[in-house]
């Protein structure tokens, strides 16, 4: 076994390959002036490779992936993993207006159509309850880094009160709060547009509370920033925040500290400085547990 990562995602692969025993060689890109990557990967491969990478920022990446998951199949290999802990294009799917695009369907079946096994962590999938109706294979793991979260958090503080910003995040924000034996309340989001969203927080005392916001996506960061307004107008005492894909598009950091976020932590899915939290054993274990797989 063999696994193929890019430049940006090297820390993250290697400590992946350190557990599970395998070589980890890097995929070479080469950006032409017009915009398109040369892509080229070790010629001598095994016939199982994995291709560890997060997918955002998430159109060239695709490309590279294209590229690379055909060429290996070129190049001789039987089987092909792809470890993506973050997983784009995931929310969209339904159109929600006539003619838009259901990118999660299209993409799932592309990458159904390269790969035969797809591992990720914490997709965004609203009204699917299982990875494989968005991407058709019969290896289509979706993860969690709830555990992960959660030993973290114990590690971190004896107890705080856990926040979800919106009905979707009680999946992870209850398997946490189970984890941690702290308490958990969910509150109620309105998205208005991109960057604009309206919370409504649930009816609890926050007064004097240390509150941990958890959610699996921080974007444009308005969703927790706009809890954590909320959060320290009600006289919470220290407002941090938790996520597992830390996307940081734009100002979302600034807008979080202004917002008065003491400590963002996330996993290291995508890279960032908030990025703490490690989930190598959690995919590790998973690839362990494809059939044919050491
Ligand atoms: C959406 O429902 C997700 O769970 C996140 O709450 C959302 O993606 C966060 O987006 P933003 O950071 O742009 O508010």
């Amino acid at each position: 076994m063999l696994l193929l990562t890019f430049a940006d995602y090297l820390p993250q692969a290697r400590r992946l390959a350190a557990q599970l025993a395998c070589p980890c060689l890097e995929i070479g890109v080469h950006p032409f002036p017009d915009g398109e990557s040369l892509v080229t990967l070790p010629t001598a491969l095994p016939e199982h490779v994995l291709i560890c990478r997060s997918l955002n920022q998430p159109n060239n990446k695709l490309i590279e992936l294209l590229l690379s998951a055909k060429t290996a199949r070129d190049l001789g290999a039987k089987r092909l993993s792809l470890i993506a802990p973050y997983l784009c294009y995931m929310r969209q799917d339904t159109a929600n207006h006539p003619g838009e695009a259901v990118s999660q369907r299209i993409i799932g079946e592309v990458l159904a159509g390269l790969f035969d096994d797809v591992i990720t962590v914490d997709p965004h999938l609203h009204r699917i309850s299982a990875l494989n109706q968005a991407i058709p294979l019969k290896n289509a793991i979706s993860l969690t880094a709830a555990n992960e979260i959660a030993d973290f958090l114990k590690r971190q503080l004896d107890n705080a009160v856990l926040l979800g910003p919106d009905s979707e995040s009680e999946q992870w924000v209850a398997g946490i709060a189970g984890k941690t034996g702290f308490h958990y309340a969910i509150a109620a989001k309105q998205r208005l547009g991109d960057t604009q969203v309206e919370i409504t927080l649930p009816g609890c005392n926050f007064h004097g509370r240390i509150v941990v916001i958890v959610d699996d996506v921080a974007s444009t960061g308005r969703t927790l920033a706009q809890a954590a307004v909320l959060l320290k107008r009600q006289g919470a005492k220290a407002v941090h925040a938790a996520i597992t894909h830390a996307l940081f598009c734009g100002n979302a950091e600034q807008q979080l500290r202004q917002a008065g976020v003491e400590h963002l932590w996330s996993t290291d899915s995508i890279s960032h400085a908030s990025a703490c939290i490690r989930l190598d054993k959690l995919l590790a274990n998973a690839c362990r547990s494809l059939p044919d797989v050491c």
